[in-house]
């Protein structure tokens, strides 16, 4: 096949700010619940991380020499608004509007998201973070006001990164929730919240911006773990309350049916009040960004009616042993990943957006000889060999395709071992080194796909 992707794709890196940029108390940065221990992390493991507070430059400038076309990073809601609903810090605001012109001067594109699990400390301790309509309130007023700012120069945005994950298990740790024991009714009114906030996000630029908005899945792929039809019935219900009730008000402004029907059965009060409805009608995405990075099995054998379909997965997932894992057992499935492209478009009708894809690896260098990461690159080659069938053979509208932390940053639970780079990051000097899998990108990019 001899198809060339359309001129303008974006190819790139994303991250998260406190996966990459320290300063964690200093230009009058407000803390989140990343930079204490009270919120069950380890502080210490977010202060300094990659140091883009003090010099994101270096990093601009690998990715230019990458030959990427667009950067996904994230404002930190702390860092804007220190105590999350008082004034602006207008210091942090001049650090974001320096960093997008740096990277406009270095022909890259920008995209903003706005939250990644890092609520500000106070509104946690007052109020719960999500759980509470005030804290909403506070994240619209927030957004609404770097829209202001960001959106005459910024052209893509997404609201909350993996949004479905504040439907599952461990809800708590994106939301900003502290209390201890949740119920049903918690998680329904943090994720309605976040839902209405995003979607008054999206009809607030809509009306004042040119610019695009998505909304964002973690789109891991779920196959029944054997032919048994009770697999296949609690593949398809994960599948609708996980994703599809997402991508059903993304694309058409409503929830599921058979969630709602869930809500209504079990008394479930997910603070539901007059003019939601219409807030979600008019809050249509003009694309679907997810993140890919592995495929799960699902045994429903121990699950019942009783169960919550946010819990499926903490109960009953299965490692598939047709599949090679990482050493932290995610496992590879390009094909996977173009059965998610082609499910999320051809339901949904709207452009899709990998924004994060890529395999966790130890590595360490030895202080002269280049990382040889060519599990890395067979790992990417064939995620965009998958996607080059999605478009060419399945019809598949795809925007762009962003590596998650082509730069190393610490991992989500802050371990420094897990490494997703093409440029090694020593966390002790700060010194970049690129790896292998570095001169591979490179290529790729520069042919926008056709040299895989
Ligand atoms: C996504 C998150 O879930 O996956 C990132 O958006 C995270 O914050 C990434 O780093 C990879 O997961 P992990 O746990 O390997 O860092």
């Amino acid at each position: 096949m001899n198809k060339q992707l359309p001129k303008g794709f974006f190819w790139g890196n994303s991250t998260s700010s406190m996966q990459t940029e320290g300063g964690w108390n200093e230009g009058g940065k407000g803390l989140s619940v990343y930079d204490t221990d009270k919120a069950g992390r380890n502080a210490k493991d977010w202060q300094v991380t990659v140091d883009h507070f003090h010099d994101y430059t270096q990093d601009f400038d690998l990715m230019k020499s990458m030959n990427m076309n667009m950067y996904r990073f994230q404002i930190s809601w702390s860092r804007i608004v220190p105590d999350g609903d008082g004034a602006f810090n207008e210091e942090g605001i001049a650090f974001y509007s320096q960093l997008i012109d740096d990277l406009l001067a270095r022909g890259i594109e920008p995209m903003i998201c706005l939250y990644h699990f890092d609520m500000p400390l106070a509104l946690a301790e007052k109020y719960n973070g999500f759980l509470s309509r005030h804290v909403k309130e506070a994240f619209v007023r927030f957004g609404q006001e770097m829209m202001r700012r960001f959106a005459p120069r910024v052209n893509y945005w997404i609201v909350f990164n993996e949004h479905n994950l504040y439907f599952a298990d461990g809800f708590e740790n994106y939301s900003g929730v502290l209390k201890k024991e949740s119920t049903l009714s918690d998680v329904y009114t943090v994720f309605h919240h976040t839902m209405l906030a995003h979607c008054e996000l999206t009809q607030f630029l809509h009306e004042n911006f040119e610019a695009k908005i998505g909304g964002m899945l973690a789109a891991t792929e779920v196959y029944p773990a054997s032919i048994s039809a009770k697999d296949n019935l609690y593949v398809r219900k994960f599948d609708e309350f996980y994703n599809r009730n997402l991508c059903d008000v993304y694309a058409f402004g409503h929830y599921s049916k058979e969630v709602l029907t869930f809500v209504n059965n079990r008394e479930i009060d997910m603070d539901w009040q007059a003019g939601d409805e219409e807030i979600l009608n008019r809050g249509i995405s003009d694309f679907i960004s997810f993140s890919y990075y592995r495929s799960v099995l699902l045994d429903a054998s121990q699950l019942s009616e009783e169960d919550a379909p946010n819990s499926y997965l903490t109960k009953g997932m299965r490692l598939n042993p047709l599949l090679v894992h990482n050493e932290w057992g995610w496992s590879i499935d390009p094909e996977g990943f173009r059965g998610m492209l082609g499910k999320l478009y051809h339901e949904f009708g709207l452009p899709v957006f990998p924004i994060e894809n890529g395999i966790g690896q130890q590595e360490i260098w030895d202080g002269s000889n280049e990382i040889q990461d060519d599990l890395r690159i067979s790992y990417h080659r064939k995620h965009l060999q998958a996607m080059c069938n999605a478009i060419f053979i399945d019809g598949v509208e795809v925007l762009g395709y962003l590596g998650w932390g082509l730069i190393d940053i610490p991992a989500s639970s802050g371990q420094t071992e897990k490494r997703y780079g093409a440029v090694y990051v020593d966390y002790e000097t700060q010194q970049r080194i690129p790896k292998k899998s570095f001169h591979w990108f490179k290529k790729v990019f520069l042919s926008n796909g056709s040299n895989l």
